[in-house]
């Protein structure tokens, strides 16, 4: 397996061209589904994940064509077809390796009128449920039920609007119902829906493809179904936990990053909290620029929340910067249960960290030590390379399929900034 080798202390100056979001196109690519023309995505970014969900498009019948020009050797275009979907089966093998799987529920629901969907089950950061995908597509009037572990859902009749009102946000059922409403009879209304920016793009997508769609950006969306959507072009959202993490790459080592395409209006929580930590943002034409000037970095509160708010993709990274902060740094995290994991292994390292529930009291030490690190998580992953980037010494991170599975060429835009790091693959 892969490991990341990284010899820290190199302060970061450079550019890093900040690819479209995953968790952008993952909705995206399963909003193919509505429609029997073609869907094409621009600023695809090339991942694992992306990889594992053609696959799954693929078995239902959805042809996928990567094209367009070449850029740092990937073809950032995908064209996606689904003229007939030939099977409505989402199976355990690809649903396990990646959660968002079930974001193909709604749409097959809605164009076919029924969906047979592995259940998720929890992961590395929590249960993570799915029950309210599930209600809200009962409230649509789908019968569903859970068998061997698969979500059997059925509407012979199709889906009818309805008003439904979320508990607490939820990125995922907000974008799998929103597309299931696209196709339903009547009107849906989504009360407390999530903000978070990939929803709008989603929702701008969609709106493109024919949908009718009100309150993009709020809390309340409302959707009126449509017989059929068409085909649409779309270029995809740039990637702010992308961007919030090399920001933090410049924080952490008291460097300067220009991050192009990144866009300070979606990492405006981030930007302030890092302000306050003595990290400087600047707008530019061109993308935004994070620096930090030669004082030390302070430490900082941070709790997670919903978008607007400090995203919880982005609080293994920030818990890694402040753990050579000056002073100290409550972190508290509000959207899942059990999303700490990365705490021992940053300790490994030097760092000093207490966590009572859901907070983390991190007390900045001088210095971080390099060492053999790994991580269960996406996120977690990336923390322990910015922790690597100031460590004295070398830091190894193993199980680098996590941080593949969603930062694109993650060692070659560090490398290109001065970091010391390198991919090593086994003999
Ligand atoms: C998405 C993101 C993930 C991010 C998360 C929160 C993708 C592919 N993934 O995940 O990177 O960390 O948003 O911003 O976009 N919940 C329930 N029942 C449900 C659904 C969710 O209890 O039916 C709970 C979850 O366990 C969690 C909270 O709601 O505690 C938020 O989860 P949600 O917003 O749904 O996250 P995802 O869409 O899975």
């Amino acid at each position: 397996m892969d490991k990341i080798r990284i010899r820290g202390g190199n302060p970061l100056r450079g550019t890093i061209a900040i690819s479209g979001a995953k968790n952008a196109a993952l909705p995206l690519m399963t909003a193919s589904l509505l429609t029997d023309h073609t869907l094409t995505l621009t600023n695809l970014p090339d991942l694992a994940d992306i990889a594992t969900l053609a696959t799954l498009l693929d078995q239902h019948g959805v042809g996928v064509v990567r094209n367009g020009s070449v850029e740092d050797g990937v073809r950032r275009n995908v064209q996606l077809t689904a003229a007939t979907i030939t099977n409505t089966t989402a199976p355990y093998d690809l649903v396990r390796k990646m959660r968002a799987s079930v974001l193909v529920l709604g749409p097959l629901l809605a164009r076919c009128g029924q969906a047979r969907v592995s259940q998720p089950g929890g992961c590395a950061i929590g249960t993570r449920p799915v029950d309210l995908h599930i209600k809200g597509l009962q409230q649509m009037g789908a019968e569903i039920e859970l068998e061997s572990g698969y979500i059997e859902a059925r509407a012979p009749r199709g889906l009818t609007g309805a008003q439904i009102v979320f508990p607490m946000v939820s990125v995922g059922a907000t974008e799998n119902l929103l597309m299931a409403a696209t196709l339903a009879r009547g009107r849906t209304v989504l009360v407390n829906a999530a903000r978070e920016p990939e929803v709008t793009d989603l929702a701008r997508c969609l709106v493109a493809m024919g949908a009718s769609i009100e309150g993009i950006g709020s809390h309340t969306l409302t959707v009126d179904g449509v017989d059929r959507l068409h085909g649409a072009c779309h270029a995809i959202v740039p990637d702010r936990i992308e961007a919030g993490t090399f920001a933090m790459a410049a924080a952490i080592t008291g460097g300067e990053i220009v991050l192009r395409h990144a866009r300070l209006d979606l990492i405006q929580a981030v930007a302030k909290i890092l302000s306050g930590a003595g990290v400087a943002f600047e707008e530019r034409d061109d993308g935004v620029k994070v620096s930090r000037a030669d004082g030390a970095l302070i430490g900082v509160d941070v709790m997670t929340e919903p978008f607007p708010g400090f995203p919880t993709d982005l609080q293994a990274q920030m818990m890694a910067v402040m753990t050579t902060a000056q002073g100290a740094a409550m972190i508290t995290e509000t959207i899942f249960e059990n999303r700490f994991m990365h705490v021992p292994e940053l300790a490994r390292m030097g760092a000093n960290i207490t966590v009572h529930q859901a907070s983390a009291l991190v007390r900045g030490v001088p210095r971080l030590t390099g060492a053999p690190v790994m991580a269960t998580d996406l996120r977690a992953s990336v923390s322990l390379v910015l922790a690597g980037l100031v460590a004295e010494g070398t830091t190894e991170l193993n199980r680098v399929y996590h941080l593949d599975r969603g930062y694109e060429r993650i060692e070659a835009k560090l490398a290109a900034c001065g970091a010391d790091i390198e991919r090593v693959r086994p003999n």
